[in-house]
């Protein structure tokens, strides 16, 4: 390992896992994964990922899907700090990457408030792995100049709590994370503040991973084709017209003239 990628006694790194294809992993994640003692895993890192870590060192399971059996975040907390604690070099493995919608702020602060040494490693997120796989941009110039990282996890029987008109700018590519179940309700928000029924959706379940599918759709269609379509996979969805398929023309403009 080279001298900058060191992992010392007691240390913990939030590495970001990226989207489940292992060649989208970085190579400080894979000598970060070779150099730890024990790694803590969420349930989105795939197995291809977890078939990399060595076998003498120590794996956890720490859950983490919506609606499935997980730790809870507390206990996860404490988990990381007794690891290193113990003087034990720490890997906590995240999907995606750590920062966005990763709860790593609340690891980091728990473990720096007990003094240990915390390090993040990005990785890559959902959204990119989304777009590329899809041949697609999340900005394009002139077009959207505006892209938003929205999750749409709410409290059980609670409604989303997220500010739909500035949502729903024409000129913005959202990147929804966790918004397989609430799809019906942000289509019907966006469409009633005002984004247009036709506007472009993408809809991307285990991004990057062998089992890959994508859904190009339209807002006003959205939560059909989220309905019919889609598995238990993660699953992101963009929409904007950046994410439309570039082959087909947007609009045809029909002229329509007075009688004379
Ligand atoms: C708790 S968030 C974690 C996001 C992660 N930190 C990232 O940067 O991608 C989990 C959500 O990310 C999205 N997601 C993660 N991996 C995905 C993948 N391979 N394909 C599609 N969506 C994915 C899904 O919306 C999933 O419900």
């Amino acid at each position: 390992m080279p001298s900058e990628t060191r992992i010392a006694s007691g240390e913990v790194w939030l590495v970001g896992a990226g989207p489940g294809d292992p060649e989208l992993l970085t190579l400080k994640a894979i000598r970060l994964i070779e150099a730890a003692d024990v790694v803590f895993y969420d349930a989105l890192v795939s197995a291809d990922i977890l078939a990399l870590v060595p076998s003498r060192v120590r794996r956890v399971s720490v859950g983490k899907r919506s609606g499935r059996h997980s730790r809870k975040q507390e206990d996860i907390n404490e988990d990381l700090l007794a690891a290193a604690q113990a003087g034990l070099r720490v890997v906590r493995l995240k999907g995606g990457d750590p920062s966005i919608f990763g709860r790593s702020a609340e690891e980091a602060a728990h473990l720096r408030a007990h003094g240990i040494v915390v390090q993040v490693v990005p990785g890559i997120t959902a959204a990119s792995a989304a777009a590329a796989s899809a041949g697609v941009s999340l900005t394009l110039r002139g077009e959207a100049r505006r892209l938003q990282f929205i999750t749409a996890h709410a409290r059980a029987g609670e409604p989303l709590d997220l500010d739909w008109r500035a949502l729903a700018d024409p000129r913005s590519t959202l990147a929804i994370y966790m918004g397989r179940a609430a799809a019906p309700e942000i289509a019907q928000n966006l469409l009633r503040a005002g984004l247009a029924a036709e506007t472009p959706a993408l809809i991307v379940e285990n991004a990057s991973m062998a089992c890959e599918r994508r859904f190009s759709t339209r807002l006003d269609l959205l939560a059909l084709a989220v309905q019919t379509a889609v598995g238990d996979g993660p699953t992101l969805l963009l929409i904007g017209s950046a994410v439309g398929d570039r082959s087909i023309p947007r609009s045809v403009k029909i002229r329509v003239q007075a009688e004379p």
